[in-house]
C-alpha cells in the first residue's frame, strides 16, 4: 500500500497556460480496440496513468504484442476478434473498474479460461451489474460472496440480448456491447439516462456499425474491427480540478489546452456556469470523432444550486471537487440522484463529508448524494485520500483556499488518472 503524504500551502493567485494528461476512459478503449482490431493502431496521447497500464498488460497476457514508442505512444498489434490467446495467469485489473468491468465483457465470448482480479479497493467493488446481464447471455462466471472479485470466466457459447440497465453506466452499456459484437445476432442495451458514449463513438472509427438511440445503443454481431490511428484529447475529469481551483481562487487565470468536452461528460461546466462560474470554450474542435476545445476559466463569485436527474452520469467523476467548489459557494449546493457515487473507487459521498467536513465545510451526507453550504475559507488540517485518486486531488484543490496548510496522507494515487498532478499544481501557483 502507498503511503506517501503531501503537505500543500493556501495560494494567493493562479495563472498559467496547461495541459492534463490523456483522457483516462479513451485511453482504456483505445487500447482495447487496437488489440481487438485487424492490423496495427497508433495511440497517440495516451494516458499512462496506472489504470491505463493495467489494460494494456491485461492485452499483453492475452497474446498482443506493443511497441512502446514515446511517452504518451502506443503501436499495438492488433490480433483480430479471433486471435487472442488464454492467458496462462490472472489477470490483474489494478485499481481500475474499467478495465475489470470491459474486459468481462470481451473475454466472456472469448473461447478460453480467464480470471480478473485487482486491488483491495476493486476487489470490494460491485461486479453482479456485469455478471447478472452476461450471465443471461450465457456466460460462466464464478466469484466471490455478493458478486465481488475475482472473477472466473469460462468464456464462448453467447447468444444476444435485450438488456435494460437500472443504472445509467457506460461500464454496463460498454460490457454488453462488447460481448454482443463478437457474436451472432442483435445485441441491445437500454439505460435510464445516457452514460458516456465513448465505446460508442471509437467503435464507429474502428468500422463497426453500431447504432446509438435516445435512450441507448445496439450492435449486430459478429463484426470486424479495422485498426485506426487514435489521438486521445486531454481528460475533462482531470481538468476539472483546474476549473475548480481557478474558479475558487481570488484574481486568477487558466487556460487548460486540449479537453474533451464530449456532451455525455461535460456536465461539470455546465454545472459550475450554473453556479456562476466564468469558462469559456475557446477553439472548438473534433479530434479522432471526440469533440475538443481549449478551456478559460476566470476567478468568480459561486452560489449554490441544485444538481440532480440527468446531469448526474454526465459528470458522474467529477462530485468530489464539484462539493469542493460548493463548500466556497453562497448559499446551498444540493446533490441528489447519485448513489453510485458511494460504489466508486471508495465511498465518495462519506469520504468527502468526512475530508471537507474535518475542515470545518458544513457538508452531510444524503442517502444518494450530499447537502454543502459554502462558506468563504475552510480551516487547514489532515486529511485522508481514502486511496481515491479524485478524493486525493480534490483535498489538494481545497487546500487552496484553507487558512493553513493541509496534509493529505495516501497522496500517492493520483498515479491512477493523474501522473503530475501535484508538479502541476504547483507550477500554476504565482
Ligand atoms: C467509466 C465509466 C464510469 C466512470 C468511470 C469510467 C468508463 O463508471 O465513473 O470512472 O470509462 O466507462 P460507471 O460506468 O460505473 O458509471
Amino acid at each position: 500500500m502507498k503511503t506517501e503524504q503531501k503537505t500543500l500551502q493556501p495560494a494567493v493567485k493562479l495563472a498559467g497556460e496547461i495541459q492534463v494528461p490523456g483522457d483516462k476512459s479513451i485511453s482504456h478503449r483505445a487500447i482495447m480496440f487496437s488489440s481487438l482490431a485487424e492490423g496495427t493502431s497508433r495511440v497517440s496521447g495516451l494516458l499512462r496513468g496506472e489504470d491505463c497500464m493495467s489494460t494494456l498488460k491485461a492485452f499483453q497476457q492475452l497474446g498482443v504484442e506493443v511497441e512502446d514508442r514515446a511517452a504518451d505512444e502506443l503501436i499495438i498489434h492488433g490480433r483480430g476478434l479471433q486471435g487472442l490467446q488464454e492467458s496462462a495467469d490472472v489477470i490483474d485489473c489494478g485499481n481500475s473498474g474499467t478495465t475489470m468491468r470491459l474486459m468481462s465483457g470481451i473475454l466472456a465470448a472469448q473461447p478460453f479460461f480467464s480470471v480478473l482480479t485487482g486491488d483491495q479497493y476493486l476487489r470490494r467493488r460491485p461486479m453482479k451489474r456485469i455478471i447478472e446481464p452476461l450471465s443471461t447471455m450465457g456466460a460462466k462466471f464464478l466469484c466471490r460472496e455478493g458478486g465481488r472479485a475475482p472473477l472466473a470466466i469460462q468464456g464462448g457459447g453467447l447468444v444476444p440480448t435485450e438488456y435494460h440497465s437500472p443504472i445509467s453506466s457506460a461500464q454496463v452499456k460498454s460490457a454488453l456491447l462488447l460481448a454482443g459484437m463478437q457474436i451472432e445476432g442483435t445485441t441491445t442495451v437500454y439505460e435510464p439516462h445516457l452514460s458516456r458514449d465513448h465505446s460508442e463513438r471509437m467503435l464507429r472509427g474502428f468500422g463497426v456499425a453500431l447504432e446509438s438511440f435516445s435512450g441507448g445503443a445496439r450492435v449486430t454481431g459478429p463484426v470486424k474491427l479495422t485498426a485506426q490511428d487514435v489521438v486521445v484529447p486531454g481528460d475533462i475529469s482531470s481538468a476539472a480540478f483546474y476549473l475548480v481551483a481557478g474558479l475558487i481562487v481570488p484574481n486568477s487565470e487558466l487556460l487548460i489546452r486540449n479537453v474533451g468536452i464530449n456532451p455525455t461528460r461535460s456536465g461539470v461546466i455546465d454545472i459550475l456556469k450554473a453556479m456562476g462560474g466564468s469558462i469559456e470554450l475557446v477553439d472548438e474542435r473534433e479530434l479522432s470523432g471526440e469533440p475538443v476545445a481549449d478551456l478559460l476559466v476566470k476567478s468568480s463569485s459561486l452560489r449554490g444550486i441544485d444538481i440532480g436527474g440527468e446531469d448526474i452520469p454526465r459528470a458522474i467523476d467529477e462530485f468530489p471537487v464539484i462539493s469542493v467548489a460548493a463548500a466556497f459557494a453562497e448559499g446551498v449546493t444540493t446533490i441528489r440522484d447519485a448513489r453510485e457515487l458511494r460504489v466508486k473507487e471508495t465511498d465518495r459521498i462519506a469520504a468527502m463529508c468526512e475530508t471537507l467536513g474535518s475542515l470545518g465545510a458544513k457538508i452531510e451526507p444524503l442517502e444518494d448524494g450530499m447537502r454543502i453550504e459554502g462558506q468563504e475559507t475552510l480551516n487547514g488540517g489532515e486529511v485522508n485520500s481514502f486511496g481515491d485518486h479524485r478524493i486525493a486531488m480534490s483535498m489538494a484543490i481545497a487546500s487552496l483556499r484553507t487558512s493553513t496548510a493541509v496534509t493529505i496522507n495516501d497522496s500517492a494515487c493520483t498515479e491512477t488518472s493523474f501522473p503530475g498532478f501535484w508538479e502541476l499544481l504547483e507550477s500554476i501557483k504565482k
